[in-house]
């Protein structure tokens, strides 16, 4: 692996625990809470963590693209060879406003349409999920690994809704109904970021969510992939970071959960 690209890791992991520490800051003040939508939050502490993780990558990289949620594509495209960063300041807002504590961080560094490293960090916890592509995925410098569940009906799977599931909310009541049949059982945490690092670990075996943005899922993304999982969308076409549709897994338990999204009706 080239010496830049952990550098490239260790650089975004230095950044999520920083931004890690704003959550923390703010966790039991005000937030100042604002509406970006009807039931989507913003906060100070998304705010201010993506100010600082922007600053930091201006002084360090200045010709690197950045996409960052709160501020939109800042500079560059990501198709250039100069790469681009894709950062969620606070994945779990929501959580976040009413103290249910689960939400982190999200980092990761793309070049030529590929997702070279990511770093996801649960400030609650205190713990950093890393990956470099071909390096293997990470917690706290502990490799980590998949389940090896080998059936949907034993499996914990993890599960979002959009934002706006209201303009399609028979699709993916739809999906949860299905998958609540057939898994074990299914848990709605509420950071998909974190969801996927939960399928890295091997803590949960299989997610799914619709109408993603780049910044919740490409840190993830990666991280699924070198801890030996498998993420496409719903039909098993393999996964960019602009997809519409996640599906990660064990990759045991893939095509089984491809073949139940397909009985569903999109409705
Ligand atoms: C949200 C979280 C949540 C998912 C939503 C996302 P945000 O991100 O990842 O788990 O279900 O679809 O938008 O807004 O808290 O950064
Ligand atoms: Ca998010
Ligand atoms: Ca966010």
């Amino acid at each position: 692996m080239p010496e830049v690209h952990m550098e490239y890791l260790n650089f975004a992991e230095d950044m999520a625990r920083a931004a890690g520490e704003i959550l923390k800051h703010y966790a039991s003040r005000d937030k100042l809470v604002e509406l970006k939508g009807r039931a989507n939050l913003v906060t100070v502490a998304d705010r201010e963590s993506e100010e600082l993780i922007v600053r930091r990558i201006r002084a360090r990289y200045p010709d690197h693209g950045i996409l960052a949620e709160e501020s939109g594509l800042l500079v560059g495209s990501g198709g250039t060879s100069t790469g681009r960063w894709i950062i969620d300041p606070l994945d779990g807002t929501t959580n976040y406003a009413h103290q249910f504590p689960m939400y982190s961080v999200s980092i990761a560094f793309e070049q030529r349409g590929e997702v070279l490293c990511g770093a996801v960090y649960d400030p609650v916890r205190d713990e950093m999920f890393t990956a470099n592509r071909g390096g293997g995925a990470f917690m706290n410098g502990e490799p980590i690994s998949v389940s090896d569940m080998s059936s949907l009906s034993d499996g914990l799977l993890l599960t979002g809704f959009p934002y706006d599931f209201r303009e399609k909310v028979g699709w993916a009541l739809g999906l949860f109904r299905s998958f609540l049949i057939e898994s074990q059982a299914v848990r709605r945490a509420g950071s998909a970021a974190l969801d996927l690092c939960y399928i890295a670990a091997g803590r949960c075996d299989g997610f799914w969510e619709l109408d993603l943005q780049p910044w919740d899922t490409a840190a993830g993304f990666v991280i699924v992939e070198e801890a030996g999982g498998c993420v496409t969308d719903f039909s098993g076409k393999p996964f960019r970071v602009e997809s519409k549709e996640i599906l990660a897994s064990n990759g045991r338990i893939q095509n089984e959960m491809i073949k139940a999204i397909g009985r569903v009706e999109k409705g």
